[in-house]
């Protein structure tokens, strides 16, 4: 019987281009909570997929001379090619031309002409393509005769057309209330500042239908107008489970979602529009939104119109996915922003990865090799220095679930490479290479003690460098029942005697 069930998902990609380091981040973010909960023994189901409808996806398949699905089903491949190569462990791919998803958004949207939020108007004022988004006059600006979102500094358009509305404005006391009660709905604290103050200063009436193209799910009985993709979008979160089945098993084990990792560019969506759509369909929101911040290059967001991608296929043929992997948890702190450069990934590699906790498991397991046949044995009590270490473990480890049920992720990482640089000191002092000829039950103590901190340290990295980490438990001979935070409670990982294989470099160093 698992601890508790966790849904978590990352937004789904629009399929407009090439996948670039924001996804990445956002998605490689979102596995390492996933796999974190895995080995926290909960029943996870993590989903990622991509949003393929509305205009700016219609403009990107005419570009490309192809109607929308067949632009669609080539760019989505894309990014399903990205989930392996960022090695994540989502448990589906969800498209938002799928069948499963249209008979979802058809309910949602019944279910809100129902409830009386909806109603036919016209649509007059500020539109982005790129963002999806609708903008109030007050945040639109002027530069070299052209208007732009000063929210984003996507460009806008005017926009009139026939478009059905959602009665957001009625949801406004509603929803101060539902994030009042729900104080950690939206995580870092500094977005849920941001956003209640943007409710409490009014919200108008949603547009949620469009009428000047054609590439979307229709309104149901009314051909002309298809359904706002973000109202569309928003819903692939239920579709995974099986809604409108409400009765279906994924959907009674893992709705209400437990977090939705997001950047905060699409924090209105999650934050406002959807707690909003749901209520009113009388659906539970999600439990939190956690808003992550942008990958920086230098100074500005890392985005294609701006032209300072930098390519994250290519960073992991050179470096290594374990490597990006780390270097961008580690570097983006709780909801910041984060600049990101070669030469900050190469450093990255070289102190934590290569000098430390890869130096660690090379220099005991090249010992272990050539002084004790690959056999260690434990066989005495504790010393007073053992003890040391592992009590200092032992202060460190205890916060790591609450690090982690915060998102506090880059304390997690300094904490467990801070474990991993204790261990090299521990075996600095300790210096078991003198104990060689005189010693040999002492020395047998300290390198078991080693591998068994290089066993926690690496149960602590997997959800961070799944690779790596796994080559050192299958070296050490771990069942991969002994894979999780058992050891939390105490529990030994490695066994009294310890056998264990070899075990090749795990990170180059960057010269
Ligand atoms: N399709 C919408 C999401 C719909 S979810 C119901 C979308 N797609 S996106 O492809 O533009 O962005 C996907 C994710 O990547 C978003 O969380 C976005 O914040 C994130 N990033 C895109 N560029 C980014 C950076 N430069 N830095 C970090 N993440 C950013 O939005």
């Amino acid at each position: 019987m698992k601890n508790s069930n966790f849904y978590i998902t990352t937004p789904i990609y629009y399929p407009s281009g090439k996948p670039h380091m924001g996804h990445a981040y956002s998605s490689i973010l979102a596995d390492v909570f996933a796999r974190f909960n895995r080995i926290n023994d909960c029943d996870v189901y993590f989903l990622t997929g991509t949003d393929e409808h509305g205009l700016k996806i219609q403009k990107a398949a005419e570009k490309n001379g192809l109607d929308p699905l067949t632009y669609c089903n080539k760019i989505s491949e894309i990014f399903k090619d990205l989930t392996k190569k960022l090695n994540l462990s989502n448990d589906d791919f969800i498209r938002t031309t799928e069948k499963r998803h249209y008979e979802s958004v058809n309910e949602l949207w019944d279910k809100l002409v129902k409830s009386g939020d909806i109603y036919l108007s016209k649509y007059k004022g500020w539109y982005s393509v790129s963002d999806e988004a609708y903008y109030n006059p007050d945040e639109v600006v002027e530069k070299d005769g052209k208007k732009f979102s000063s929210f984003s500094g996507s460009a806008v358009e005017w926009v009139e057309e026939d478009s059905f509305f959602f009665k957001l404005s009625a949801w406004k006391n509603k929803l101060l209330d539902f994030y009042e009660k729900n104080e950690n709905f939206i995580l870092p604290i500094s977005r849920r500042n941001e956003v209640i103050k943007f409710v409490k200063s009014g919200l108008k009436d949603l547009s949620v239908s469009r009428t000047s193209f054609t590439w979307g799910i229709k309104v149901p009985n009314n051909d002309k107008h298809v359904i706002y993709v973000w109202l569309d979008a928003l819903t692939n979160y239920l579709s995974a489970l099986n809604y409108p089945n409400t009765n279906d098993n994924l959907f009674k084990k893992f709705w209400p979602a437990s977090i939705h990792v997001i950047g905060k560019d699409i924090l209105r969506f999650h934050a406002i529009y959807w707690p909003a759509f749901l209520l009113a369909a009388k659906i539970k929101p999600p439990i939190r939104v956690f808003g992550h911040g942008w990958i920086l290059s230098g100074e500005e967001k890392m985005s294609k119109s701006k032209g300072n991608i930098l390519n994250p296929l290519e960073i992991i043929e050179k470096y290594g996915i374990d490597e990006l992997r780390y270097y961008l948890m580690k570097e983006v702190s709780h909801g910041s922003d984060g600049s990101i450069s070669l030469s900050s990934l190469e450093n990255c590699i070289n102190s934590d990865l290569a000098n430390n906790y890869g130096n660690l498991c090379q220099r005991i397991f090249s010992f272990v090799k050539n002084n004790c046949s690959n056999t260690v044995k434990r066989s005495k009590n504790l010393s007073i220095k053992d003890k040391k270490l592992i009590n200092e473990t032992d202060k460190i480890t205890k916060k790591l679930r609450d690090y982690m049920s915060n998102q506090s992720l880059n304390n997690y990482i300094k904490s467990v490479i801070n474990i991993s640089f204790l261990t090299n000191k521990y075996i600095n002092d300790e210096e078991p290479w003198k104990l060689k000829i005189n010693n040999i039950q002492e020395m047998n103590n300290i390198l078991h003690l080693s591998l068994e901190q290089i066993s926690k340290i690496s149960i602590l990295l997997s959800p961070i460098i799944p690779l790596a980490t796994s080559k050192v438990l299958d070296a050490l001979n771990i069942d991969n029942k002994l894979r999780n935070l058992s050891f939390l409670d105490k529990k030994k990982i490695i066994p009294d005697i310890v056998t264990i294989n070899e075990l090749n470099i795990l990170f180059k160093k960057i010269i």
